[in-house]
């Protein structure tokens, strides 16, 4: 870890110029500086640096960014190895900051958590591979057509049918029984207070996270018990909105294969996966979540869908689809017949059936229009209806292209222009708030600040953050961590899995990773906005607060001026604020007719 202000030491006395013609024959151009792009091969340069803004670009690829991410990029240095290196060549001095005690006695606490997890991860496996007690989840496994392989593989166990096995276990092996009811292993009976065991008598799912780590449990009842799934409460080491369960194991195959399979239920996880497709990972419960996308944008452009099919599974598409719209990744639907899950089907139809479904997997846009017009009907209002609800969703597409094709073929479909049809998309998925104007205005239900809303589309949108990479980032932030933050973002360029790494890594401070985190929170809603719009909207708002600022210092300005006498600076700062204030009229008049539009 480096601090913040070392960074920013070494940005400010560095020269972009400088390091970069150390690798790059540059000539003057104008402002600005061309050469050979590094990065792909050419024979007319269109790689271009700008001195004034410190940044580079290549017209060639779209690779850009600031000193950092070109040795980033170019040297294969992580962001502290790059800020180290430039600092090197400045004679800047870079040390890794002590993690201060606080952070200390987190990651010191956050390792104790899941060793415990570990601990109780392995205790279930032995006995459900090893030991009498642990038959009965075996055989269960066994009637539901798995075996001791797959139990490996997914480190499967069972817990068994006693109130302290585990806490007895822990206590054994001298663990703080707090630690246990952290993450929700162990609960206090209510009479006497003694730990009890949170899961009995269920076959137990370890969730892992990307690194491996055992986060949370799920634990399967063997019979009809309710509720037929336990799932380990939010720790501080699981948080269910930013967890898929299986992304461990599937992590290799999802990057062979560029694409991810999401189901619903841990069986079906093992159905899909014995199927063949290892790329495969089940959401558990929760609705898939704008951190899920980011998570997912990591290994992959292609998510297939794969959902329940009943009105539930048809809901959770619809959902995920909303989230998935927005993003830079293609969404397909893989549909089954009412009443299957993906598990009862693979058991059912075998898993080249599965295969062949797999490959009739339609982008999950066109199977929503489809059957929102049909069960439509040929009805006026209601064919008008569906067909407003599914403009709507195509105002979602982050593609201008693919919004235009699928509003051209929604057109067609109902006889509509393609022009009315994108105002009502728009419109609807602006309502019922469409009257005010700045993002903060629209979602009441998410008070994000400008700032923030910004910081989400860069996080979520890799055409935007290499126009903003261009524009610099700071016209856009005023907050000092915020455009740090953004800065680090930016350098990612349009590469989303340098982004995850970024995100998930050690680079960003605890103060960057909370203002990420706040910046992302909420969902659905916030995607059902045009992004465009948004953008807009974020970019006037900052805008009117400069023009106010301004004019704030010019009154302060003439105040002196005239206590100085000096008459010409009076009346020239006068027309300055004038001016200033002129355009502020209109921009509040504007905003004003749009409320009551
Ligand atoms: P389903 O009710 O569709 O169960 O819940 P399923 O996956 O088909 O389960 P099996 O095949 O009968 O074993 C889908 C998912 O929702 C979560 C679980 O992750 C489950 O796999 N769930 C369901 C719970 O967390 N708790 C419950 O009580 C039920
Ligand atoms: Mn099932």
């Amino acid at each position: 870890m480096i601090g913040e202000e070392k960074i920013n030491e070494v940005r400010e006395r560095a020269d972009i110029v400088e390091v970069i013609s150390s690798y790059v024959s540059l000539k003057r151009a104008g402002a600005n500086y061309q050469g050979l792009c590094p990065f792909h091969a050419e024979k007319t340069p269109s790689f271009n640096v700008s001195p004034a803004r410190q940044i580079f670009h290549c017209f060639g690829c779209g690779v850009g960014g600031n000193v950092f991410s070109f040795l980033m990029r170019l040297e294969g240095l992580s962001f502290g190895q790059a800020v180290k290196a430039v600092g090197a060549r400045y004679g800047i001095e870079v040390e890794d900051k002590p993690f201060d005690s606080r952070a200390q006695e987190r990651a010191r606490r956050r390792e104790l958590l899941l060793r415990v997890n570990e601990l109780a991860a392995e205790f279930y496996q032995n006995i459900l591979l090893q030991s009498p007690e642990g038959k009965r989840g075996l055989e269960y496994l066994q009637r539901r057509g798995y075996g001791m392989e797959t139990a490996r593989h997914f480190r499967l166990g069972f817990a068994p049918d006693r109130w302290d096995a585990l806490a007895a276990y822990l206590q054994g092996k001298g663990y703080d029984p707090e630690i246990g009811r952290q993450l929700g292993l162990l609960r206090p009976g209510k009479n006497d207070g003694r730990d009890r065991d949170f899961f009995r008598n269920r076959l137990m799912f370890p969730v892992v996270d990307s690194s491996g780590a055992v986060v949370a449990f799920g634990g399967r009842a063997l019979a009809d018990e309710t509720p037929k799934y336990l799932n380990s409460p939010e720790s501080p080491v699981y948080h269910k909105g930013r967890t898929l369960y299986g992304l461990g194991q599937a992590r290799s195959a999802m990057s062979r294969a560029g694409e991810v399979i999401i189901v619903e239920g841990y069986f079906d996880l093992l159905a899909v996966a014995g199927a063949g497709f290892e790329n495969v990972v089940a959401t558990c419960g929760t609705a898939l979540t704008t951190e899920h996308a980011v998570l997912l944008q990591r290994h992959g452009k292609k998510v297939a869908l794969l959902f329940d099919g009943d009105s539930a599974g048809w809901k959770a598409t619809l959902r995920a689809m909303e989230i998935l719209l927005g993003t830079d990744v293609a969404t397909t639907v893989i549909t089954l017949e009412d009443g299957a899950d993906p598990d009862s089907f693979i058991q059912e139809h075998g898993a080249q059936a599965f295969a062949e479904r797999f490959a009739q997997a339609r982008p999950v846009l066109e199977v929503f229009m489809e059957k929102t017009l049909r069960e439509a009907g040929l009805e006026r209002e209601s064919r008008a209806r569906a067909a407003e609800s599914v403009a709507a969703k195509i105002s979602l597409l982050a593609s201008p292209v693919k919004r235009e094709l699928y509003l051209r073929e929604l057109a067609e479909r109902v006889g509509v222009s393609v022009q009315a049809l994108a105002t009502a998309g728009r419109e609807m998925s602006l309502s019922p708030r469409m009257t005010v104007m700045t993002p903060r205005q629209t979602r009441e239900d998410i008070p994000l600040k400008n700032q923030q809303w910004l910081l989400r589309l860069l996080v979520l949108d890799g055409n935007l953050r290499q126009r903003l990479e261009a524009e610099g980032a700071e016209r856009y932030f005023a907050d000092p961590d915020y455009l740090m933050t953004a800065e680090q973002i930016l350098a990612c360029g349009a590469d989303d899995k340098a982004l995850a790494d970024l995100l998930e890594g050690a680079e960003l401070s605890e103060n960057q990773r909370r203002i990420v985190r706040e910046a992302l929170q909420g969902d659905v809603a916030s995607l059902a906005e045009d992004r465009e719009r948004i953008f807009q909207d974020c970019c006037q708002a900052t805008e009117t607060q400069r023009l106010k600022k301004r004019s704030r210092e010019l009154t302060r300005e003439i105040v002196e001026a005239e206590k100085n006498g000096d008459i010409a600076a009076v009346a020239a700062l006068s027309q300055e604020k004038l001016k200033i204030d002129r355009q502020l009229k209109t921009r509040s008049a504007a905003i004003a007719e749009k409320k009551i539009m």
